[in-house]
């Protein structure tokens, strides 16, 4: 007997099929299907042949494949009994839950006394479906790897899109040819981390950011991350994702996987990137606590590192809310004995020799200029010269011999006493202080992965959310490399990168964008010698580079020359008018033939408006730029173009394309088909153009 199960966004269409109670298969993902297909014929076709060199018949690529079908790929439960006996079950189906936009089937092995349960929740307004898996054992088990329900890979896909990273250089674009055997991407160091980010996309041959299809993944998880993309000998292929392997570290009675965030575009990368992007905004992340307009903020790190003292801060202050600042942000450096980063993590009270009134003056200053005050923390660290270690050095993590990572260790976050202390700590700072923000780091990869800890944090960050429910967290993943939706679901910011270069942001935020809306993407305006690569950029680029994101400032203010201030503070005003709907506009990565450029169309939710911001890197080969065609637009509807910032045009553009003086109306489907000519401009510049819709 053949049981089917249909789920349906407004675009996909996901079928699902069990051959006689046996664990489940998708036989279908992809564009939505008409509502009369006929799920059994699908479940029919889809199945392979039969020849030569092959069992005599296909073990499916089921959502849990399983050792016990003799599955000739890697299988989807790893797990051993305590006593280390491997564990093969044979799971039937036991119960199929199906309610609007969810499906739960429950498959159990009565002889194992083994139960696992896939579940697929359907967003239709994002377009996104999240699946998880759980496993449930009567003894405790060994799990050593449980994939979230495992996709077919499609055959029509020829590439892997994913992604590496180091510090300073986050969301490195990789892209493999399918071939066989397996594309493995395996985090292991306790964290999403720079280097392995939890997120894939394929792509059929011809798929570029406009058109096209793909499939999109995301593992939200920040312990780090296991993707499994594989092609078996028959050609079919599989995608699994979960944790990394062997990070469930004790026996367990139930295991479950983080969420896996799928998504399929007809529509090329954009399509996958609106969907995602959406589906943080509207479900991942915790709603903002105040609901205002995302606030433009100032972090002093690169402005004054370690030396804090409070009259250069209060001076800071003034001149960044001058400027248009809104959030002051006091780094690393206030608390414990933290003159530097060898000591001090893990004493959380302030630093009574820089603030020997407490932090009141500094905040009471803060707020007196208008901005609101938030601080950082790096709660799941400890320095071995701090107090807090000297009283208890258990409780960190791993051997105390170990390779230590910027001179600090891990703390134990499933050590309840960890915990306690944590928690009473971060609460007597936020009661005692207004404080509306947190930055909350982690410098440094675990000494060894552990599951544990990674929710040992999720706990505190829950903790803490219902105590301060009006305080805002911000992922710090330039030391954390965490982006993942794992700790975004506590969190309402990621810092992205500590390259404040405005030509190295430029990439990784739109490398990026593919997961990270613009409101949840921090994106600070640097010194004009970037303190990171040393390259210089002019004022402008740097500011419309940080407006392309949550904006922010990280320089000395004071340090600005009185022309570099007054552009800074005409663009953070006119991004002040234009973020309320820009924070939630779709960001669209446009088609740039000139490895020069670099661009990006910002549309609004209601298609009413748009900008695009054309990042100049670097010359070009050809003298002038390439047309600029734009994408989702309504293609009948008319549309007014103007060049933002046609003031910043050198004397070296001495032609007289149409957008110098007036953009023109046109309609969308003129601007999509051929597009505009731009006016020359040096490389480090960014040229902003904005469209609205004609009613
Ligand atoms: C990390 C962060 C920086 C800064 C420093 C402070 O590197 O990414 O922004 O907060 O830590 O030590």
């Amino acid at each position: 007997m053949i049981q089917t199960w249909r789920l349906d966004t407004p675009s996909q269409t996901l079928i699902l099929a069990s051959a006689n109670g046996a664990m489940a298969e998708v036989v279908y993902w992809g564009q939505k299907l008409p509502a009369d297909e006929d799920l059994s014929q699908v479940y029919a076709v889809q199945r392979i042949d039969v020849t030569g060199g092959m069992l005599d018949d296909n073990p499916p690529v089921s959502i849990c494949p399983e050792a016990i079908r003799s599955f000739p790929g890697q299988t989807g439960l790893i797990a051993t009994s305590n006593s280390g006996v491997q564990l093969t079950p044979t799971f039937v189906l036991h119960e199929a839950e199906e309610q609007q936009d969810l499906l739960r089937l429950v498959y159990e092995d009565s002889h194992l006394q083994l139960r696992y349960t896939a579940t697929f929740e359907l967003h239709c307004p994002t377009e996104v479906i999240e699946a998880s898996a759980t496993l449930e054992s009567a003894e405790p088990v060994h799990v050593h790897w449980l994939a979230a329900p495992v996709v077919p890979g499609s055959q029509a896909s020829t590439q892997m899109l994913d992604f590496a990273g180091r510090w300073c250089g986050e969301m490195q674009t990789l892209r493999s040819p399918w071939q066989p055997g397996i594309r493995l991407r395996e985090s292991r160091s306790g964290r999403s981390g720079h280097e392995n980010f939890p997120g894939l996309l394929t792509l059929e041959a011809g798929t570029t950011n406009t058109q096209g299809r793909a499939y999109g993944f995301h593992y939200g998880w920040s312990g780090g991350h296991r993707m499994v993309c594989e092609t078996l000998a028959d050609g079919r292929r599989q995608i699994q994702f979960g944790h990394a392997m062997h990070t469930e570290l004790a026996a367990v009675r139930v295991f479950s996987t983080a969420t896996l965030y799928l998504t399929h575009s007809t529509d090329g990368i954009n399509g996958i990137a609106r969907a995602f992007q959406r589906h943080v905004r509207q479900r991942v992340i915790p709603a903002t606590p105040t609901h205002t307009p995302r606030p433009v903020h100032y972090n002093c790190w690169e402005a004054i590192y370690f030396d804090h003292k409070l009259d250069d801060l209060k001076a800071i202050a003034s001149r960044a809310a001058e400027l248009g600042a809104e959030r002051f942000v006091l780094d690393d450096g206030w608390f414990g004995r933290r003159d530097n980063d060898t000591h001090g993590l893990g004493d959380w009270w302030i630093d009574k020799r820089k603030y020997p009134d407490g932090l009141t003056p500094l905040i009471d200053h803060v707020h007196s200029v208008g901005m609101q005050f938030g601080i950082w923390l790096e709660p799941e660290m400890i320095s071995p010269d701090s107090d807090t270690y000297r009283a208890h050095p258990d409780w960190a993590l791993g051997p105390r011999d170990q390779t230590l990572g910027r001179q600090q260790m891990v703390l134990d976050m499933a050590n309840p006493n960890v915990q306690a202390y944590l928690y009473d700590a971060i609460c007597e700072l936020l009661a005692h202080n207004a404080i509306g923000y947190v930055k909350w780091d982690h410098n440094r990869v675990l000494p060894l992965p552990d599951a544990a800890q990674t929710r040992g944090t999720y706990a505190l960050f829950a903790k803490l959310r219902q105590s301060f429910p009006q305080v805002e967290f911000e992922s710090c993943a330039s030391g954390g490399g965490r982006l993942d939706y794992g700790i975004l679901a506590h969190t309402q910011r990621v810092w992205l990168s500590d390259s404040n270069d405005a030509l190295e942001r430029a990439r990784i935020q739109h490398a990026a964008a593919i997961f990270l809306p613009a409101s949840v993407t921090g994106s600070h305006v640097g010194a004009s010698v970037s303190h990171t690569s040393g390259r210089v950029h002019d004022i402008s680029f740097r500011a419309w580079v940080a407006a392309q994101r949550h904006m922010g400032f990280e320089m000395d203010p004071r340090a600005l020359t009185a022309d570099e201030a007054q552009t800074l503070s005409h663009i953070t005003r006119w991004w002040k008018t234009q973020r309320d709907w820009l924070m939630s506009a779709d960001i669209l990565r446009l088609e740039s033939n000139d490895p020069a450029v670099l661009i990006e169309q910002h549309l609004s939710e209601d298609g009413e408006q748009f900008l695009v911001f054309v990042n100049r890197l670097d010359t070009s080969t050809q003298i002038l730029p390439q047309m600029l065609a734009m994408t989702a637009l309504e293609a009948d509807a008319r549309y007014r173009l103007e060049l933002v910032n046609r003031d910043e045009l050198g004397a070296l553009s001495r032609g007289n394309p149409l957008l110098k003086h007036d953009g023109g109306e046109f309609s969308g489907q003129y601007l999509m088909a051929q597009g505009l000519s731009l006016p020359w401009s040096f490389p480090g510049r960014c040229l902003v153009l904005k469209g609205l819709r004609l009613r």
